[in-house]
């Protein structure tokens, strides 16, 4: 039996040992403050100065003590600061909760604070004793088929998505060496954030984004936008049945940790049965090191984010690389980091014996 007392706790240091652990378990506390902050545009109302408790209840219709309370809590984990009693600024974390920031991630937070994804969490238990997936044990149905039957949060779950690729995006557009011609392929492009990146500074390169059809909902405002509408067409599809040939070269983006290995192997043999055998394959994604450790723990979240919603999984490079061998691919290089956070294969088919 432990003979530990409080007064050790105090003595030995371990106090701060149980203030991590319970910040920890505080973590659901966090994610549902930040959620309200998003959903209400507090940022919004904040900007670049300051505001009052008073005044930002006012502008939400909120319960001024209550909000006043969840801005302090905020304050405590580094997303606003308060310089007078009452008185609320962001910090340069909280100023990406803002609408208006290029690297915004307020639709991310509403996206991933959003209902669905906490009461399937809330089932993270069922999911480590039975393997089932805990948003298809509470919604019935997977996620992406909920989506689709739900066009107001799927057009949320697209904006995240692009919000949360623009970063990566910009950075692969730049620094992978694209061809200045022929055809991009984006299989689960999405808004098309990604490919118009790519096609920007290439006037003479084609793409093609591909997704299902609720995916590709957003993407023809994305390329309207950009004006790339005349050498970007869209197309709405399934990836487990076919994908658009004649590209020169297919990207994957953060696509396979949504997915077991037997759907993303499903996936990438219909994508080489349907690619050129002179095309090229770029995977982009997370790749975890072969063991865990505290240096990237969003790679971990999402991982078990996946486990929960979608029966996906973040994977090491070693099973990336299983998985292509399987489906009929070479790797031909792989640079860890190259896009951002986020990792770049690169694989070619290989030749039929
Ligand atoms: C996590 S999102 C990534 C989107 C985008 N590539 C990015 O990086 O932001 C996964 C994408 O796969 C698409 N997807 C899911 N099932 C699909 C299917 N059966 N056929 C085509 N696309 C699908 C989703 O609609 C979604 O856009």
């Amino acid at each position: 039996m432990s003979t530990t007392t409080p007064q050790d706790v105090l003595a030995t240091g371990k106090l701060d040992l149980r203030a991590a652990l319970i910040e920890r378990i505080g973590g659901y506390m966090t994610a549902h403050a930040v959620g309200v902050a998003a959903e209400l545009g507090l940022a919004d109302l904040i900007g670049t100065g300051s505001r009052t408790s008073q005044e930002l209840a006012a502008e939400t219709q909120a319960h001024e003590p209550s909000l006043r309370r969840l801005l302090r809590m905020l304050v405590s984990v580094g997303v606003t600061e308060e310089p007078e009693p009452g008185r609320f600024a962001l910090t340069d974390i909280g100023s990406q909760l803002r609408s208006d920031s290029p690297d915004s991630l307020r639709k991310f937070a509403r996206m991933f604070c959003h209902p669905i994804f906490f009461t399937s969490w809330q089932s993270l238990h069922h999911t480590v004793m039975t393997g089932e997936r805990a948003f298809d044990h509470v919604y019935e149905t997977g996620v992406y088929d909920w989506l689709a039957q739900h066009g107001e949060t799927s057009t949320l779950f697209n904006e995240a998505m692009s919000e949360e690729s623009r970063i990566s995006a910009g950075q692969l557009a730049a620094g992978y060496d694209f061809p200045a011609t022929g055809t991009v392929v984006d299989i689960g492009g999405g808004d098309g954030t990604l490919l118009t990146a790519i096609l920007l500074p290439r006037p003479e390169l084609r793409g093609i984004v591909f997704d299902s059809p609720s995916g590709v909902a957003e993407a023809p405002a994305t390329l309207s936008k950009a004006g790339l509408t005349d050498r970007c067409e869209v197309q709405a599809g399934d990836f487990f049945q076919s994908v658009p040939g004649g590209g020169d070269l297919y990207i994957i983006k953060s696509v396979f940790q949504d997915w077991g290995d037997d759907e993303a192997r499903a996936i990438l043999r219909t994508v080489r049965a349907h690619m050129p055998e002179s095309a090229t394959l770029l995977i982009v994604g997370t790749v975890l090191p072969e063991t865990a450790d505290t240096s990237a723990p969003v790679a971990y979240f999402t991982d078990l984010n996946m486990m929960v919603t979608t029966g996906g999984q973040e994977r090491t490079e070693g099973e990336f690389r299983s998985l292509l061998t399987e489906s009929g691919f070479t790797v031909r290089s792989v640079g860890l980091g190259q896009a951002g956070p986020l990792s770049v294969i690169e694989a070619v088919p290989t030749p039929a014996a």
